[in-house]
C-alpha cells in the first residue's frame, strides 16, 4: 500500500457518524460475505455492526485480515476461536451500555406490568371515549419479586434499578456471587427455584451453549402464571415455541422481548399476533450517549488492531471447562 492509499475496512450499515471517526484515511467497504468476495480479499479489518456472522470459512477468504472489531458487547455471532487460530483479534464494546441495557430492561418489565403499549393503543382508538377505572389493571412492580437471570454487568444494574422499586431481587448464576450479594441486596436461588418464586423474570445472560433454549417447555412450567418474562439478552435464550405455547393458555401472564428467535420474527410469526406479547427491535443499547462511546471503542479496538498493538477491549474465547 502507497501512502496515499486508503486503509479498507468491510462493515456494513455504518452510521455517518462512526465514518466520521474513522477518518478519511478508511475507505469503507459493503459487507460482502460472499466466496470470492472482492471486499474480502482487500480488507485488513471488519467492522461488525448489526451482528453479521464471522466464521472460519468467512475468515479464510479475508487473508490480509489483521481485526475484528465488534460494536456491541455480545460476540455470539463471531466465532472466537476461528479467529483466535488465525491469530485475528476481536474487539468488543464492554460496560459502556450496561445502564442503557439495564434502562431498556425496567422499561419493558413496566410496560409489559402496567399495560403501555395496549394502554397506547387504546388511548389513540376511538373507542376511548370516557375514564374507566376498570380497565388494563396491570400488575404492581413496587414489592414484587424479581429474579435476575444472569448477574452480571448489565444484571447488576438492574438489581441496583430494582432496589429503587423495593424489589425482592433474585439471581440466579452458576456460582453465587457473594461480592453482588452484600452489594446489593440480592440472594442467590438455584433456577427452578427462581423461576417459582419470581413475579418478574429478566434474561440479562450471554447467548452461549448453557443458555440456548434456557426458557424451556419445562421452565415456563416452573413460573407463576402472574408472571412476566422479559428478555434484553439474545432471542435463543428463550425457546420461541414454548414461549408462545406458554403465552397463548396464559401459562403465564405476558411477556417482553427486546430479542427474538429467530430475528426479526418473519411477518405472520405467531408469536406477533399475541396481545400478551410486546416486542422492540433490539434497543437494548440505544441510547445517544451509549451510542456514541460504543462508536468510539469500536474504532479504538479497530485503529490498535490495525497496526498490531493490543485490542483495548479484547474477547477471547472461553476457556474449555473454565467456571463462568
Ligand atoms: C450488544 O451489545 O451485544 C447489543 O446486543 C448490541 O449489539
Amino acid at each position: 500500500m502507497t501512502r496515499m492509499e486508503k486503509t479498507p475496512v468491510m462493515g456494513d450499515g455504518l452510521p455517518p457518524e462512526l465514518i466520521e471517526l474513522l477518518g478519511p484515511g478508511v475507505e469503507v467497504l459493503p459487507w460482502d460475505a460472499s466466496v470470492g468476495s472482492p471486499a474480502l480479499a482487500r480488507a485488513v479489518g471488519l467492522i461488525t455492526y448489526g451482528h453479521p456472522v464471522v466464521d472460519g470459512p468467512l475468515l479464510d477468504r479475508a487473508p490480509q485480515l489483521k481485526v475484528v472489531s465488534n460494536h456491541g458487547v455480545g460476540v455470539d455471532h463471531i466465532d472466537l476461536p476461528a479467529a483466535e487460530m488465525r491469530r485475528i483479534p476481536v474487539g468488543n464494546t464492554p460496560g459502556c451500555l450496561d445502564a442503557a441495557t439495564a434502562d431498556m430492561t425496567l422499561a419493558l418489565l413496566l410496560a409489559a406490568a402496567r399495560n403501555v403499549v395496549v394502554g397506547d393503543r387504546f388511548a389513540h382508538s376511538p373507542e376511548f371515549t370516557h375514564y374507566d377505572p376498570s380497565i388494563l389493571i396491570g400488575r404492581e412492580v413496587t414489592g414484587a419479586t424479581l429474579g435476575i437471570i444472569g448477574l452480571g454487568r448489565i444484571g447488576r444494574q438492574v438489581a441496583r434499578r430494582a432496589r429503587a422499586f423495593d424489589m425482592r431481587v433474585l439471581y440466579h448464576n452458576r456460582h453465587r456471587d457473594a461480592a453482588a450479594e452484600s452489594e446489593l441486596g440480592v440472594a442467590w436461588a438455584a433456577f427452578d427455584d427462581l423461576l417459582a418464586a419470581s413475579d418478574f423474570i429478566t434474561l440479562n445472560c450471554p447467548l452461549t451453549p448453557a443458555t440456548t433454549g434456557l426458557i424451556s417447555t419445562a421452565a415456563f412450567a416452573r413460573m407463576k402464571p402472574t408472571a412476566i418474562l422479559v428478555n434484553v439478552a439474545r432471542g435463543p435464550v428463550v425457546d420461541s415455541d414454548a414461549l408462545y405455547a406458554a403465552l397463548s393458555a396464559r401459562q403465564i401472564a405476558a411477556a417482553a422481548l427486546d430479542v427474538t428467535d429467530p430475528e426479526p420474527l418473519p411477518r405472520g410469526h405467531k408469536l406477533l399476533g399475541l396481545p400478551n406479547l410486546i416486542i422492540t427491535p433490539h434497543l437494548g443499547s440505544a441510547a445517544d450517549r451509549t451510542r456514541r462511546r460504543m462508536q468510539e471503542m469500536t474504532v479504538e479496538n479497530l485503529r490498535a488492531g490495525l497496526v498490531g498493538r493490543e485490542l483495548p477491549w479484547r474477547v477471547r474465547p472461553p476457556v474449555k471447562g473454565a467456571a463462568s
